[in-house]
């Protein structure tokens, strides 16, 4: 991780991965992200699940293993189980502890249900311990995390989670195009949530790469790239300065910028062609009445 954060932070430009954003804080200030009134995409995708739960439940294989990648604080998840009644639940995610946190109290509220919680990075892999079930297995990716990755990294990703589907199938959210004014702010709030959000990198940072960012010297930018189709979100020095960890040092100009996530927005059929193109076949959607956002169901 040390390796990964310090060539990142040596690179012109600077980048990070949107992982690192998720310490017990950070997950705790997206928990509080999707309270937000301008952070359309969890309501949205809320929507579409609770007017398609059934419609979804009767595609899924019987039986199956339910795997939330990047469960955070599995919530969505466990609005499902009783309409999916999957035959055990798998949460993974980078963050441990809020992690290890929700599910303690989610076991508490379902103690029929066999639970696992995985702590891994699954980013560069996703091979799941054996204890995760050699059953199908319903991979469940809400809340567009999908659009972290880059297009070629998405369709990786896609690849390597049809082949852990174990014959299931994938059940994927995804945010859709829509105008700027719309984007933009779910990004970038008034009241500073996601500010606050991005901010609490570095902090992390210094815990995980012994760096000396200091908080004051480093505001949040947030934009969409409209020939990318992608919200960037950036880390933007307020001085000149300079970043300092044992063995070695990077300095910034004034306004240079740390660029620390990508969310990209994809057009529908794009995204099924993605889909079609990692191996999956019979692609249901389900969207919104304002075609904002979409859930995909991908047989492996
Ligand atoms: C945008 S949040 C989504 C949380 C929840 N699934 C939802 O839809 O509201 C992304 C979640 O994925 C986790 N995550 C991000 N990158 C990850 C990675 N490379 N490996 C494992 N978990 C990751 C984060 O810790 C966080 O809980």
């Amino acid at each position: 991780m040390r390796a990964e954060l310090l060539q990142g932070l040596l690179a012109t430009p600077a980048f990070t991965s949107p992982k690192y954003l998720y310490d017990a804080l950070g997950s705790k200030l997206f928990e509080a992200i999707t309270e937000l009134p301008e952070y359309y995409p969890s309501r949205t995708e809320a929507a579409i699940f609770e007017a398609h739960a059934t419609a979804m439940a009767a595609l899924l294989p019987a039986g199956a293993t339910l795997v939330d990648l990047g469960a955070g604080n599995c919530e969505k998840a466990a609005r499902l189980f009783p309409i999916f009644r999957p035959q055990r639940y798998v949460a993974v995610d980078i963050s441990v502890e809020f992690l290890r946190k929700s599910l303690g109290s989610l076991q508490a509220q379902f103690p029929a249900l066999a639970m696992l919680g995985v702590g891994m990075d699954f980013s560069s892999s996703l091979t799941l311990p054996p204890q995760a079930g050699t059953g199908p297995r319903v991979l469940f990716y809400p809340g567009s995390s999908i659009g972290n990755f880059t297009p070629d990294q998405a369709l990786t990703f896609l690849r390597q989670a049809r082949a852990a589907c174990n014959g299931g199938g994938l059940l994927i959210g995804v945010d859709l195009v829509k105008p700027a004014e719309v984007l933009q702010p779910a990004y970038d709030d008034e009241l500073g949530v996601t500010a606050a959000f991005n901010r609490n990198l570095l902090p992390h940072l210094n815990q995980l790469a012994g760096t000396d960012f200091r908080l004051s010297d480093w505001q949040h930018v947030a934009f969409f790239n409209t020939g990318k189709s992608r919200i960037e979100m950036h880390l933007q020095a307020l001085q000149a300065l300079r970043v300092c960890w044992p063995g070695g040092e990077r300095r910034f100009a004034k306004g240079e910028r740390i660029h620390t996530e990508n969310s990209y927005k994809w057009r529908q059929a794009d995204f099924a062609a993605l889909l079609k193109t990692a191996g999956f076949t019979h692609i249901p959607a389900w969207t919104d009445e304002r075609g904002w956002f979409a859930v995909f169901w991908a047989q492996a």
